[in-house]
């Protein structure tokens, strides 16, 4: 594999688009990319059908639905997951240690049932959209870093195979949690994209460096004139880097 193949199976692209017709227009668009993030927006108003047309495609699911519910709801919510052949998982770490590792067993045991393969369960930290004053407010206290490396930890000891988190907690995070908790970083954009709403941005390369195992990129390439020009764009430069 050469580098920019390497560096394509690590680029997941964010579909942060209302319709069925938009995504499969985007994952039509990106040859080359093989992960494709649905979140919340897409899955409700497409639900699993649109998981099974991107699987369809050759493509793999990241369903970001960022779970966080009672350890049995979870864990169920899960089993359906793994059912529909999802590659990727989200689930907020704040849930608790209990409903961490239910989700993971219950992963495991679907997965083992079910023939297929296991899904990488990520944990989301603290949400970047929340400054310091809405934590507090909400009885979050710590600094963000301490709160976010907090969160990690308890996620790798319940088993969660990786952390979603900003670029800027990329090296702290692989430092205090070891290389084995893959981390997947939001808020990138390289130099000649707009920042949009993201504030506490990172240029590819510079992420990749850090540590990141994962970039997960929407509008620098799916608001792009040509999106797989902009993907190419990114590709080479991370083999340049
Ligand atoms: O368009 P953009 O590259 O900013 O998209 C980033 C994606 O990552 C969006 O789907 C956004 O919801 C998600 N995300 C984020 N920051 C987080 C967690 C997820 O931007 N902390």
């Amino acid at each position: 594999m050469n580098k920019k193949e390497d560096f394509a199976k690590r680029i997941i692209i964010a579909l942060d688009v209302g319709n069925r017709g938009e995504a499969l227009s985007l994952i039509n668009q990106l040859e080359g990319v093989e992960i494709f993030k649905v979140g919340l927006e897409l899955f409700t108003a497409e639900g699993p059908s649109l998981l099974e047309k991107i699987k369809a495609l050759g493509k793999k699911v990241f369903l970001d639905l960022k779970l966080h519910d009672i350890p049995n709801t979870v864990a169920e919510a899960v089993k359906v997951g793994v059912r529909h052949g999802v590659h990727m998982l989200t689930l907020h770490s704040s849930g608790g240690r209990e409903m961490l590792e239910k989700a993971v067993a219950s992963a495991a045991a679907e997965a083992d049932k079910e023939g297929v393969e296991k899904p990488l369960l990520l944990a989301v930290t603290v949400l970047t959209s929340l400054k310091s004053d809405q934590l507090r407010e909400i009885g979050m206290t710590d600094d963000t870093f301490s709160q976010v490396l907090r969160l990690a930890k308890l996620a790798k000891e319940a088993g969660v195979g990786g952390v979603v988190c900003s670029p800027q907690e990329i090296e702290i995070v692989k430092k205090e949690t070891g290389r084995d908790l893959l981390v997947v970083a939001p808020g990138i954009r390289p130099l000649w994209a707009a920042a949009h709403d993201q504030k506490r941005i990172m240029t590819p390369s510079l992420a990749i460096k850090k540590g990141a195992d994962y970039l997960v990129i929407g509008r620098p390439i799916t608001e792009a004139p040509s999106p797989q020009e902009a993907f190419l764009k990114i590709l080479s430069e991370l083999a340049d880097s």
